[in-house]
């Protein structure tokens, strides 16, 4: 992805120009007046806007949007200091350059501003926790994907296009290798489709840089693997709030979610403190969908969750997740091979070969074969 000019990624081109120069003339004016400003005022300025920096950098966790807001920041402050040197010459009563100057400032300042406004809304369109209106919480459209191995080619995709609606429950099933892991793989934005798009929540997460791919990962998406993936080094409380140690949460808040979380799914508080493999295979289950939902993901993305279990203790974790669907809202897509398993879900996506070739839906007992 091509790096705009003040480090804005998909960035409107012209605008980030029309940036880099309000921001340089600004850079010049500032110079010019330089002899003339208490040296002190200088230096406190400066040690102020540094800060001030560090302290959005902090805050925000993102270049994208701090270039951003130290811009509209100096550009209020161009402003300001702008109207200052215009008040100054009006009570000095000399000193023309001041006024001039002060005239410059203040409108770079106000031209920057304005600037910064269209620059913000530039960039938030490539926000991955910006709110849209699509109907959709996950579109797939004509998505490859080719694998090289040494001097072989795998073509694990080969154009597939789904669309999973906000809310909805929906199985994909089909043979070992025919693409499923992959498919959701790219769906959970872990691997990138080699040609094709992706939407999350109405967000193409093509235009997103790896940062912003983290966070979506973080915020939005919650994973549940066959293997459970728990850390058995620590605790069950510290898996569970693993996602929200990322994402910044208080200690205080993130242990009463691990618990209220793990209310919800069935297991009590004494489980907390102990390691994961201590725990039976339906246990671990639950604690790794608890974690996945630590964030309030809006989507659950479950690689054949009940692969390890047996079919009672499988229909237990199939009844977690269809209640968490039912009460939370949150979208999810589960890979099975077990057809006992997907009937749990709203609809059935079959795939062969990396393309969706037939589509059930359950309840309904409408059944459409696709071409
Ligand atoms: N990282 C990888 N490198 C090379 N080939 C891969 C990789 N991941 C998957 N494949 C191949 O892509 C095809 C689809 O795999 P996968 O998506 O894991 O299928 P499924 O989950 O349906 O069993 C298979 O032929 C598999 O061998
Ligand atoms: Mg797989």
């Amino acid at each position: 992805m091509g790096g705009g000019i003040i480090g804005v990624p998909a960035m409107n081109l012209k605008m980030s120009l029309l940036a880099s120069i309000v921001f340089g003339v600004i850079l010049i004016e500032r110079a010019l007046i330089l002899p003339f400003l208490p040296s002190g005022l200088m230096l406190w300025g400066s040690i102020g806007v540094v800060l001030l920096l560090a302290l959005t950098m902090l805050f925000l966790r993102s270049w994208k949007r701090l270039m951003i807001s130290s811009f509209m920041f100096a550009s209020i402050l161009e402003a300001l200091t702008g109207a200052l040197q215009v008040a100054l010459f009006i009570l000095a009563n000399q000193k023309l350059v001041i006024l001039l100057s002060g005239i410059t400032a203040l409108l770079l300042g106000l031209s920057g501003y304005m600037l910064t406004l269209e620059l913000g809304e530039e960039a938030a369109k490539g926000d991955p926790l910006r709110v849209t209106d699509s109907e959709y919480a996950v579109v797939v459209e004509n998505v490859h994907k080719y694998y090289y191995v040494g001097t072989v080619t795998v073509h694990a995709l080969r154009g597939i296009s789904l669309k999973v609606r906000k809310g909805e429950f929906v199985a994909i099933m089909g043979p070992s290798g025919s693409g499923k892991s992959t498919l959701l793989n790219i769906i959970g934005a872990l691997d990138r489709p080699t040609s094709g798009k992706v939407y999350i929540d109405g967000v193409d997460i093509s235009k997103l840089d790896s940062d912003e791919l983290a966070e979506l990962r973080n915020r939005k998406i919650g994973f549940v693997f066959q293997s459970y993936n728990l850390i058995n080094r620590t605790t069950v409380l510290r898996n569970i709030e693993m996602p929200a140690i990322v994402a910044g949460m208080s200690r205080k808040k993130r242990a009463e979610k691990a618990k209220q979380l793990l209310r919800i799914m069935g297991l009590d508080e004494t489980a907390l403190k102990r390691r994961p493999i201590h725990l039976s295979g339906g246990q671990q289950q639950r604690v790794a969908i608890a974690r996945a939902l630590m964030n309030n993901p809006t989507i659950i993305l479950a690689d054949e969750p009940t692969g390890n279990l047996d079919s009672k203790t499988g229909a237990e974790v199939m009844g977690y997740l269809r209640k968490l669907n039912k009460k939370l809202g949150v979208t999810i897509i589960l890979v099975t091979h077990d057809r006992s398993v997907a009937e749990m879900a709203d609809r059935i996506l079959h795939i062969r070969d990396g393309v969706i070739v037939e589509e059930e839906i359950i309840g309904g007992r409408d059944e459409k074969k696709a071409g």
